[in-house]
């Protein structure tokens, strides 16, 4: 197997990937004969399994990297198909608390699919509009760790993230609040003056073996981790999402 290194090719043959995994794979086993000359980097039904918000934190739930030091696990979540009157029973029964990130289950590339919101209180949750993911909001000190895994090769950057939810925006917000598409927009907080307590990155050694973990199990070598870190909590980490891919080449290390 090849390496593409030029990044337009590499989007060329990602675009082609994508839109082949839609098309089933017998279209795609069909492409590959006729075209062996193309380098497959990652199978398409293992890009697909990203594109939804429960399957891609299936893997990091069922992976044991707590250690005496860390914790790394994904925050408490619901799925709600449809009937969103049931919500409210819903979360209750599951013991979720609130506020609550509610996220489009599936995630096409559309903006759409990035349009989050944040639920304070449970008398609005049938305000929310299925299929989604429901998950708690941790706190993190405002800042999240995107971490690329390129194969063997890990880098891991700071990005501003959502603030953290107080007590008083807990008594006094009500109400689904619609969040700004934070992880698009975000800007490098490599540079800015934190708390080196919140500031502080993942260790190297956990994200290698969080690397190498899902890798394997993943079936994926080029991918991003969302990930935060508890306030209050410096060594308990969340993983919230799974990208394919995404802007890889924006990052000058490469
Ligand atoms: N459970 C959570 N707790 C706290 N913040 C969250 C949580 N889930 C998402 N966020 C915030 O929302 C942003 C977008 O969420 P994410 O799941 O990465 O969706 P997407 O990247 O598809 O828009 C994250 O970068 C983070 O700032
Ligand atoms: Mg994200």
């Amino acid at each position: 197997m090849r390496l593409v290194l030029s990044p337009n090719k590499a989007h060329l043959i990602l675009s082609c990937t994508r839109k082949l995994a839609r098309s089933g794979s017998g279209f795609w086993r069909d492409y590959h004969e006729v075209h062996p000359e193309v380098t497959v980097l990652d199978p398409p039904n293992a890009i697909e399994h990203l594109n939804n918000r429960q399957s891609m934190l299936e893997e990091v739930a069922d992976l044991n990297l707590s250690s005496f030091y860390e914790e790394v696990c994904t925050p408490r979540q619901l799925v709600i198909m449809k009937d969103p009157s049931s919500i409210p029973t819903a979360v209750a029964m599951a013991g979720l608390t609130l506020p609550l990130v509610a996220k489009p289950l599936v995630v096409d590339g559309t903006s759409k699919s990035h349009e989050l919101s944040l639920a304070y209180d449970e008398a609005s949750l049938p305000m929310l509009d299925p299929p989604l993911v429901l998950q708690e909001f941790v706190n993190h000190g405002g800042i999240l760790f995107k971490v690329y895994i390129i194969g063997e090769a890990i880098q891991v950057v700071r990005r501003f993230s959502l603030p953290d939810v107080n007590t008083y925006d807990l008594l006094n917000n009500v109400g689904i609040y619609r969040l700004p598409r934070v992880s698009c927009a975000a800007a490098s907080a490599d540079h800015a003056d934190l708390d080196p307590r919140i500031a502080e990155l993942p260790p190297r050694p956990l994200l290698e073996k969080l690397g190498r973990e899902l890798r394997g199990r993943l079936g994926l070598r080029l991918f991003n981790i969302d990930m935060i870190r508890e306030l209050g909590a410096n060594d308990r980490y969340y993983i919230i999402d799974i990208n394919y891919f995404p802007g890889i080449w924006e990052n000058a290390w490469l």
